[in-house]
């Protein structure tokens, strides 16, 4: 996190911390923090500022809106869900079965790691009352084509609700462009802090019956948020986007005269270029391992720079102790796109180990993830094992 993220968080708790809507100057801060977090996060998003609400975070978000979308649903109406997602986006409509929702699965191909277009496409139909999708797959770094699905959506009068944590800090966004209905993110992912954010088109957020109290603001994006925010968080938030912003500045030919948005768009862009070669590199490096497997899409196809991998013969888990105790910080398991890695024949093998790069990675930390991996591949090829964990567990 950034020092000016957790400055502005630190200043909104001593300096400014209140409830809303009250006479008095602390109370009339928070109302401006936070109207002007709704104006950030909209530029992050590409989206006006009354379209964006808070929340705790993409899941209690998420689970929130399915509960309430379904009131105005029937038994036997459905819901189509990818294989590829994480289970924070799927979880939350897998739950309406209760309710008598068809839960429809969009398939992955587990070659390319890419979804079936045509199988999605057939998933889709007349009783589709949603379709939710990914923007990009936390396991394995697939781009999925959002506004496709959206325009799929749309063609049988279904909504589509996207889930924008994982691609978030690695692309930019424009929620007008893609002409989703809903879209949510994660600030933390992002150099802000711990909330959820909840983008909501007007024509869809309309027509949600929001489950809410009567002491509840009616309009959008109030009805959404129940009871008090986390105030400090969306801060924050606010400030991540600041930064992105000044990054963006920081790299462009004329930085000063962009707005807060033509700003946004500059330091995505700036951040992809910084981190494409070196995943490039790290996945080049990472191949040329013997016993490497990487899961992701093929080298033409859009992805974010998280590289993931499996080496043979060794548990995820063991690969990743070994890479944290040279100071490199990776995940291993399933990262909750559980589906994904149960179908990819990894459950029972640790997942995945994943190596999510960033616009602080650096090209050294690359060449020491591929040095350290491929020592590790040496001694298992002459039959030693390091770590007590070593093999499937
Ligand atoms: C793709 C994806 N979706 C959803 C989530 C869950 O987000 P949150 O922690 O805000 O509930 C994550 C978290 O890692 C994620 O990577």
């Amino acid at each position: 996190m950034p020092q000016r993220v957790a400055d502005t968080v630190s200043d909104y708790l001593l300096h400014h911390n209140s409830n809303t809507e009250g006479a008095f100057a602390t109370s009339e801060e928070t109302d401006e923090i936070i109207e002007g977090a709704r104006r950030a996060l909209g530029d992050f998003l590409g989206a006006d500022w009354q379209t964006v609400a808070f929340g705790t975070n993409m899941t209690t978000l998420t689970i929130f809106m399915a509960q309430s979308l379904a009131r105005d649903w029937e038994p036997g109406d459905e819901v189509v869900v990818t294989a590829l997602d994480h289970e924070a986006n799927r979880g939350p409509w897998l739950d309406l079965r209760e309710r008598g929702l068809v839960v429809r699965e969009a398939p992955v191909d587990l070659t390319t790691c890419t979804l079936q277009w045509d199988e999605l496409e057939g998933l889709v139909n007349e009783r589709t009352k949603l379709l939710a999708i990914g923007y990009a797959s936390n396991a394995v770094g697939t781009v999925n084509d959002v506004k496709r699905a959206a325009d799929l959506a749309h063609r049988v009068g279904a909504l589509c609700w996207v889930d924008a944590v994982h691609y978030a800090l690695h692309g930019l966004i424009d929620v007008q462009n893609i002409d989703c209905d809903f879209l949510v993110c994660s600030p933390y992912k992002f150099f802000g802090t711990h909330i959820g954010v909840l983008y909501s088109k007007p024509s869809a957020a309309a027509a949600v019956r929001p489950l809410r109290l009567l002491t509840q603001d009616e309009d959008p994006p109030f009805r959404y948020e129940t009871g008090t925010l986390c105030h400090e968080g969306i801060a924050g938030a606010a400030e991540a986007v600041e930064f992105i912003a000044d990054l963006g500045r920081h790299h462009h030919a004329e930085g000063a005269a962009l707005d807060r948005r033509a700003a946004v768009v500059a330091g995505m862009r700036a951040m992809e270029a910084y981190e494409r070669p070196l995943a490039a590199r790290l996945i080049e490096g990472l191949a040329a391992v013997p016993g490497v497997r990487i899961y992701g899409p093929p080298a033409n196809a859009a992805r974010t720079s998280t590289v993931s991998f499996t080496l043979e013969g060794r548990h995820a888990h063991d690969v990743a102790e070994v890479l944290g105790a040279h100071g490199l910080f990776v995940w291993d398991g399933d990262f909750y796109a559980a589906r994904f890695v149960q179908l990819a024949g990894l459950a029972t093998r640790g997942g995945l180990v994943r190596v999510g790069l960033c616009p602080y990675s650096t090209a050294d930390e690359v060449e020491r993830v591929i040095a350290v991996v491929a020592e590790l591949a040496q001694v298992h090829g002459h039959g030693s094992a390091i770590g007590d964990r070593s093999g499937p567990r």
